[in-house]
C-alpha cells in the first residue's frame, strides 16, 4: 500500500529535508504534493528523480491526501490543520501550535510511540531541543527515574529556518571583510557571537524555548511533576544543536550503567574518547540520524547526579526525521484513521 503525502512548507529548511527523507527511507509515497507560500509558486523541487511543482497552499490542497507533514510555522498550521483533517488526512505538525493541546499527542517514536495511537487527526512533533534531550534522557529514566533535569543548550541557526542560516553566513562574510554585519531574522548578529534564545520571556524570565523543554518533556514522559530547568542559547553553528544536561536521579545510577543503557538505546550513539578528549560535536552530528551522546560522568557536586553532553541534527532528528518516523509508525501500526476528530 502507498500513500498520498503533502509537505506544507516544502521549500523551507525542514521541508527540504522532509523530501529527502521520504526518498532515502523509501516511504511508500503514491503521490507527493509540495505546498509553500505564494512566493514559491512556479518553482519545482525534485523527488525520486521527478520534478514536482511547488503549489501555493490553499484549503483545497489536502483533498485526497493521507498524510500532511507540516513545517511552515504555527500560524500556517493553525490555518490548515482542521481543514486537512476534515479532508481525511492525518496532520503531523512541526510547529508549536498544538503541542500542548490535550487532544494532540506529542510523539517521539523512540520514547512514547504508544501516544500516537490516541491521535484524533493531529499529531505534534516536539520542539527540537526537547526531542534531542528526551531521546538521550528517557532510556535512563526508564531504568532509574530522573528527579530533576538541568539543561543548557547551544542552538544552531537552523532552528530559525533556512533564511537564518543564510543570514549567519552573510554576517560572517561581512565581518571577515571588515564590514558591520546586518540582521534581519535574528535580533543581533550571531556570527562570532551568541545570545540567549530570542523567544518571548515570561514573567519569571524564562523564554518560550526554555518553557517548551519543560512543558513538552513533562507531557512526553507523562510526568507532570518532573523538575526541569533550562537555559537556551543561540550559537553561530549552522545545523546541529548541542546540549549540556545535568540529571539528578532518585536512586544513584553509575556512569558505567548509564553508558551501557545509552549504548543500547534507540536513536542514540555514544561518542566518547576521554583519552583523546573527543566527544560529540555539531559538525559530526550534522546530516546524521542519531543523537550523539558523550562525556557521561559523575556529577562531583551530587551523589545521585550525572552529567552528559549531546549533539543532534536539529533539522533531521530535531524536526524532519522525527516527523517521518511518526508517519512510518502510523503506517506500520495501521493508525492513519482516527476514531474521532480533535477540535482545536
Ligand atoms: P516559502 O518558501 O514560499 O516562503 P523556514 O522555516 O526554513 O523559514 O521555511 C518556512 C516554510 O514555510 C517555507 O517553505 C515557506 O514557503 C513556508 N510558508 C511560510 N508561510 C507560508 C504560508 N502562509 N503558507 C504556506 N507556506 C508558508
Amino acid at each position: 500500500k502507498s500513500y498520498s503525502v503533502a509537505i506544507l512548507g516544502a521549500t523551507g529548511a525542514v521541508g527540504t529535508e522532509l523530501i529527502s527523507l521520504l526518498e532515502e527511507r523509501h516511504f511508500p509515497v503514491a503521490q507527493l504534493r509540495l505546498l509553500a507560500s505564494p512566493r514559491s509558486a512556479g518553482t519545482t523541487m525534485t523527488f525520486a528523480g521527478e520534478n514536482i511543482p511547488v503549489e501555493p497552499a490553499s484549503e483545497r490542497s489536502f483533498d485526497n491526501i493521507d498524510i500532511v507533514l507540516a513545517s511552515a510555522g504555527g500560524s500556517t498550521s493553525k490555518a490548515y490543520a482542521t481543514k486537512a483533517v476534515a479532508a481525511g488526512a492525518v496532520f503531523i505538525d512541526n510547529s508549536s501550535a498544538f503541542r500542548m493541546h490535550p487532544d494532540v499527542p506529542l510523539v517521539i517514536p523512540e520514547v512514547n510511540p504508544q501516544a500516537a495511537a490516541t491521535h484524533k487527526g493531529i499529531i505534534a512533533n516536539p520542539n527540537c531541543t526537547t526531542i534531542l534531550m528526551n531521546v538521550a534522557v528517557y532510556p535512563l529514566h526508564q531504568v532509574s527515574p530522573v528527579k530533576r533535569i538541568v539543561a543548557a543548550t547551544y542552538q544552531s541557526a537552523s532552528g530559525a529556518g533556512a533564511r537564518a542560516m543564510e543570514e549567519v553566513k552573510a554576517q560572517a562574510q561581512a565581518i571577515l571583510a571588515g564590514n558591520t554585519p546586518t540582521t534581519e531574522i535574528f535580533p543581533y548578529p550571531l556570527a562570532f557571537n551568541l545570545f540567549p534564545h530570542n523567544t518571548p520571556l515570561n514573567d519569571r524570565g524564562y523564554c518560550e524555548e526554555e518553557m517548551k523543554m519543560v512543558n513538552e518533556t513533562r507531557k512526553i514522559f507523562a510526568e507532570p511533576q518532573l523538575q526541569i530547568t533550562a537555559t537556551c542559547v543561540r550559537v553561530p553553528v549552522l545545523r546541529a544543536h548541542s546540549e549540556a544536561i545535568n540529571l539528578e536521579f532518585e536512586q544513584s545510577l553509575s556512569v558505567a550503567e548509564a553508558r551501557e543503557i545509552l549504548s543500547q538505546a534507540p536513536g542514540v550513539r555514544v561518542v566518547e574518547d576521554f583519552a583523546a578528549n573527543y566527544f560529540p560535536m555539531p559538525i559530526d552530528a550534522s546530516g546524521r540520524d542519531e543523537v550523539l551522546v558523550g562525556r557521561i560522568r559523575q556529577d562531583i557536586s551530587h551523589p545521585r547526579g550525572l552529567e552528559l553532553w549531546l549533539c543532534g541534527d536539529q533539522i533531521r532528528k530535531g524536526a524532519a526525521l522525527n516527523a517521518v518516523q511518526i508517519a512510518e509508525l502510523l503506517v506500520a501500526k495501521d493508525l492513519l484513521q482516527p476514531s474521532e476528530v480533535a477540535v482545536v
